[in-house]
């Protein structure tokens, strides 16, 4: 169900977020100190987190959370410091290890399992809540309604997600990114989505099925742009 090009870009980001980008990617979300602008990606992440989470209900005891793309793992974390059982996956294995290592000595360690594989094909069969944060920006419109449907499958009330919004100048480095040669170390592109568009079509493609797009919206700090988008049973 996977489209060929999804899975090329999964390679992609596996490479990139295994290797590449992992000692950044620690570092960005850890407390260590970064240079200014990661910084305000940094400031910007933690308030994307924080929105996500407060669309939440604020004490998740007794209820399952699938953590999609969790990375080093702080909203997995979080979730279940609120109670919630959480199966938290991500395909960059190195990162992972990082989630396993930052887990609290205070929470129950059997509250968070982490695994090591792709987030639409090894998914428990259902779960409360699904959340994916900045983990489908990279990949195309396309793939992230297959993916959103996927995810749909599994979740049983909410599915939270994020999308880097079309701007003029996300769109213009965008395009301009696509007849440069690729340099090696760099991030897989993100894809610039008009957001409204992307909405119409999640409620065109699921709403059969009851489920409908609600909030939105954008993260905006330095560096760091991205939409948080709710769809609900
Ligand atoms: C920008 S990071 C965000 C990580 C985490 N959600 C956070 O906000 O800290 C994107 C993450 O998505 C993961 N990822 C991308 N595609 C994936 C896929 N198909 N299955 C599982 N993880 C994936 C990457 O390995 C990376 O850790």
């Amino acid at each position: 169900m996977n489209s060929s090009r999804y899975l090329v870009r999964r390679e992609q980001l596996t490479t990139y977020f295994d290797h590449t980008a992992a000692a950044a990617w620690q570092a960005l979300t850890s407390n260590a100190p970064v240079s200014r602008v990661r910084a305000t990606v940094r400031a910007g992440r933690d308030e994307m987190r924080e929105t996500l989470l407060d669309w939440l209900p604020a004490d998740l005891s007794g209820r399952t959370l699938v953590d999609a793309g969790c990375g080093t793992g702080a909203l997995a974390i979080e979730a279940a410091r609120r109670g919630a059982d959480v199966y938290a996956i991500d395909v960059a294995a190195s990162l992972v290890d990082v989630a396993r290592q930052r887990m609290p000595e205070d929470l129950d360690s059997g509250s968070v399992a982490f695994h090591v594989g792709d987030m639409l094909n090894e998914l428990p069969k259902k779960a409360d809540f699904v959340v994916a944060m900045d983990s489908l920006i990279h990949y195309e419109t396309a793939d992230v309604l297959a993916a959103v449907e996927r995810l749909a499958a599994c979740a049983c009330h909410k599915i939270l997600f994020t999308r880097a919004p079309w701007t003029p100048a996300l769109g213009l480095m965008h395009f301009a990114g696509r007849f440069m040669p690729t340099r090696a170390d760099r991030a897989p592109s993100i894809e610039p989505t008009r957001i409204d568009q992307l909405m119409r079509q999640l409620d065109e493609r699921l709403g059969m099925d009851g489920w409908w797009t609600g909030r939105t919206t954008r993260i905006q700090r330095g560096f760091y742009i991205s939409q948080a988008i709710e769809v609900t049973m």
